[in-house]
């Protein structure tokens, strides 16, 4: 980008490259001190810039709270302007599925409303409901709008179907597809559920057609399958799925979840696609061609691109954007942890253990925004500003370029941004 006293010009060789400088023009613009007597002043200079990362992601989980598709849209819109190109859409989860599904209606009938919800932290005694029904879902012709709008901005919407684990709706919809086949809710507060999808043939044609259906919806090489924190005290009370680990000759739990997984996985690839799991998929053996993205510190990353494997990293250290980004008295309730911008800021996704050559398997990295304390999208706007911001300037600059002193004072200048956009952004957030 060139900008003269005669003229603004943006070139590159690609129109996702004109794209990006449209959108640094926009940020300078928005962040120039404009009046009505001078105009917008657009300070001359000229910029080359590529991004580092080809994965620059963020996250939004919309099963703890349903978002509705206006919010996604304008989530998108966040991402656009600071150059993401990765949305993972966290579809379905324990307290609601989010996505309507033809061949299998309860999903959205039952699956995508819960009677109630919980009310202040998890760790709160005794646990207080609020009585009042929450839910809500996308259809398939929401999905292809949100799908399609965001492929004109040039970011890539990964839709996330969770398995084994993190199932409690989908069982709540098809009881019969559950370990034990009798009926449960769809879960009414946070943490992490017993209940998990039965390892059996019938699953798998659920979990298949389901799939056949995603594929339609979305272009993305990447599917994401979940696979973290599911609990095995089912299968390990289950004398028939003890009897089916001793019959596939598995040693354990583990190996079935990553026989569960690499079966998905060959679904998958036999459709030209690519599954991405959470790190637990690294647990009782990858599948071939699965990517991990390491979301329990770096380990999981580190040890699946020395295999040779794909890797998206995002930490809870440095990615976690439900965490809480200042002292804890003075902000909303969140789920715990500590964050801070310049913490966010400072993250660097290539491991120091990672030679050059593993080194390119890291494809980038991701800031994620899970809901169970984040009732509407204003709360999620707050979570995600200022802090989405530095995630933007992890994956798109080259580290040497990095500098804190010198992002927060550009970032004061997005202020003004900010307020046109009116975007709930957090001031005890900013630098
Ligand atoms: C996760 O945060 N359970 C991936």
């Amino acid at each position: 980008m060139k900008v003269t006293p005669a003229m603004i010009f943006i070139s590159s060789p690609t129109v996702q490259g004109l794209f990006h400088g449209l959108q640094s023009l926009k940020q300078l613009i928005f962040t120039s001190a404009a009046s009505q007597d001078k105009g917008i002043p657009v300070p001359a200079l000229k910029i080359t810039d590529y991004p580092r990362f080809s994965w620059r992601g963020m996250h939004l989980d919309v099963g703890r709270y349903f978002m509705s598709k206006d919010s996604v849209i304008r989530y998108i819109d966040f991402l656009a302007l600071y150059k993401f190109n990765k949305f993972h859409w966290h579809l379905t989860e324990d307290q609601g599925w989010r996505i309507e599904i033809r061949k299998y209606p309860k999903l959205t009938e039952t699956g995508a409303w819960r009677k109630e919800t919980i009310i202040g932290h998890l760790k709160d005694t005794p646990r207080v409901y609020d009585g009042i029904p929450h839910g809500g879902y996308y259809t398939q012709e929401e999905i292809r709008e949100v799908v399609e709008y965001a492929a004109d901005r040039f970011i890539t919407v990964i839709p996330e179907i969770e398995m084994p684990g993190h199932a409690q709706a989908a069982i709540a919809s098809y009881p019969h597809l559950g370990v034990t086949g009798k009926p449960v809710e769809v879960k009414t507060e946070w943490g992490i559920s017993n209940i998990i999808f039965n390892p059996v043939e019938e699953t798998f044609r659920f979990l298949e057609d389901v799939l056949e259906e995603v594929l339609e919806l979305f272009p993305s090489e990447f599917i994401h399958i979940g696979g973290d924190e599911a609990k095995k005290d089912q299968w390990k009370a289950s004398p028939a799925v003890q009897k089916q680990i001793r019959e596939l000759g598995l040693k354990d739990e583990d190996e079935l979840q990553s026989w569960f997984i690499r079966r998905i996985e060959k679904f998958l690839s036999e459709r030209g696609r690519r599954l991405i799991g959470w790190d637990e998929i690294l647990e009782g053996g990858l599948a071939p061609n699965a990517t991990v993205m390491s979301w329990r510190g770096i380990k999981g990353g580190i040890e699946a691109a020395e295999m040779g494997h794909d890797v998206v990293m995002s930490p809870t250290t440095h990615c976690y954007l439900d965490y809480y980004q200042s002292d804890p008295e003075n902000e909303p309730l969140a789920i715990g942890g500590f964050l801070p911008l310049e913490k966010v800021y400072s993250y660097e996704p290539v491991p120091e253990e990672l030679d050059a050559e593993k080194a390119k398997h890291i494809l980038g990295a991701q800031g994620n925004v899970w809901t169970e304390y984040m009732k509407t999208f204003r709360d999620v706007e707050y979570m995600a500003f200022p802090r989405m911001t530095a995630i933007a300037e992890v994956v798109w600059s080259q580290p040497e370029s990095k500098d804190y002193i010198d992002f927060s004072n550009r970032l004061k200048m997005h202020v003004p941004l900010f307020e046109a956009l009116d975007i709930n952004y957090s001031k005890t957030g900013m630098p």
